[in-house]
């Protein structure tokens, strides 16, 4: 399983992504202040920011303190 959205607030990272280069955020704290995701358990401020930075919008959940890698979404995670 992937990770491909904010749980907490319901949003997949496709539509987040999307908001945030219409309104040219770089930062995971400018998603945050104007969509909330990342504002509840904070477990895909990492993630945001990746998105940001890479335009990936599925990522291999993370074991360790390095920064997201994108993955290929199985079926599954594609909604
Ligand atoms: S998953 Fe985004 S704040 Fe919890």
């Amino acid at each position: 399983m992937a990770v491909t959205r904010c749980v907490c607030f319901q949003k997949t990272f496709c539509d987040v992504l999307a908001v945030a280069r219409e309104n040219g955020w770089s930062t995971a704290a400018e998603v945050s202040l104007n969509m909330r995701c990342g504002l509840g358990c904070g477990g895909c401020r990492p993630y945001l920011q990746a998105m940001l930075d890479t335009g990936a919008t599925c990522f291999a959940v993370r074991v360790d303190d390095l920064p997201p890698k994108p993955c290929k979404p199985e079926p599954w995670d594609i909604q």
